[in-house]
């Protein structure tokens, strides 16, 4: 209760920034000199087009995974009318299909980057029972198992990074608060797969809980590797984007007529998105 307020009220934290504070802020006075490589994934839009943004205007080499190369193509423009340095690089990516999985890591790791930080974004929320190409209820497949075997596919890459430079690799997993939604009784794999008596609140809030527990897993296989990579899944705040219009029904419309004062904008996002501060802190600096 009493972090709901802060976060609301937007008291700074013991690091001296809040829910107020911008990403540029929290990155103002540090200036990576150590040739930062960062994948993220669903950039194309909201909060991860904001994080590419910030990253590459403090010096990361962005690369973005995405589904729309030209939407893709023109986040990258945009970025460099700001950042016209910026290094970024653009691979197809469809996180719901295993199989686009599999050839966006062969062309990644073909390009023999290093890479320090992996950024599990993209998210879709389906309010219709809708099935990826290999026959996996959507949100499950995009959300949760595309990150899973995107995550596995490059471990040993950032590991070999962490080695060879010294500097500790960051994973972070875009959850969601709607996480503690599932009832224990609820949190079943076979259903999700099934994708039987299908509620796409409930379809999402499973995935951002299976975001959580791969996280809670990875860390403690990591730590028993004795890896320099950390693992951390975080909710970002709630930020109007295209997720937040995708939530369409009575419930979840009132929900958010009555928190709409507190949602921030598109336009606000800019200003003070707070989940690109909290990964940015995570990712690079602390
Ligand atoms: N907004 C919030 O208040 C909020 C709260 C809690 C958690 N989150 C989480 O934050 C993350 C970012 O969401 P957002 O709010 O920024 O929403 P958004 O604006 O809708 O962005 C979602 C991004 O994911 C991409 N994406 C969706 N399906 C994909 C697929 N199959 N393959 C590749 N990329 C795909 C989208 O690409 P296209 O441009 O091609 O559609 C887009 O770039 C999500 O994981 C979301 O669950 C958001």
């Amino acid at each position: 209760m009493k972090e709901t307020i802060r976060y609301l009220a937007g008291i700074a934290g013991p690091s001296g920034f809040g829910s107020n504070s911008t990403a540029e802020q929290v990155t103002q006075q540090y200036s990576p000199s150590n040739n930062l490589t960062a994948l993220i994934t669903g950039a194309t839009s909201g909060i991860g087009a904001e994080t590419a943004r910030v990253l590459a205007k403090r010096g990361v080499r962005v690369v973005i995974g995405a589904r729309d190369m030209k939407k893709a193509i023109k986040i990258r423009e945009k970025i460099q009318e700001e950042s016209p340095y910026a290094e970024i690089i653009l691979l197809e990516i469809d996180l719901s299909s295993l199989a686009s999985i599999h050839r966006f890591c062969s062309e990644f790791l073909a390009l023999e980057l290093p890479l320090n930080i992996l950024i599990n974004n993209a998210g879709v929320y389906s309010h219709n029972l809708e099935f990826s190409e290999e026959k996996i209820e959507l949100t499950f497949a995009t959300n949760y198992l595309g990150h899973f075997l995107l995550t596995k596919m490059l471990l040993e890459k950032m590991i070999d990074t962490s080695n060879k430079t010294g500097i500790q690799g960051r994973i972070i997993n875009i959850s969601s608060v709607i996480h503690s939604w599932v009832k224990r009784t609820c949190f079943c794999f076979k259903d999700m797969l099934s994708g039987k008596n299908y509620n796409g609140t409930r379809a999402y809030a499973q995935s951002k809980l299976a975001m959580i527990l791969h996280a809670k897993e990875m860390a403690r296989q990591l730590k028993a590797r004795n890896a320099r990579v950390t693992i951390n899944a975080i909710h970002p705040g709630i930020v109007r984007t295209g997720i937040i219009r995708a939530h369409k029904g009575l419930i979840t419309d009132s929900l958010f007529f009555i928190a709409s004062k507190l949602l921030k904008t598109v336009s606000q996002v800019r200003l003070s998105l707070k989940w690109t501060t909290i990964a940015i802190e995570f990712a690079v600096f602390i």
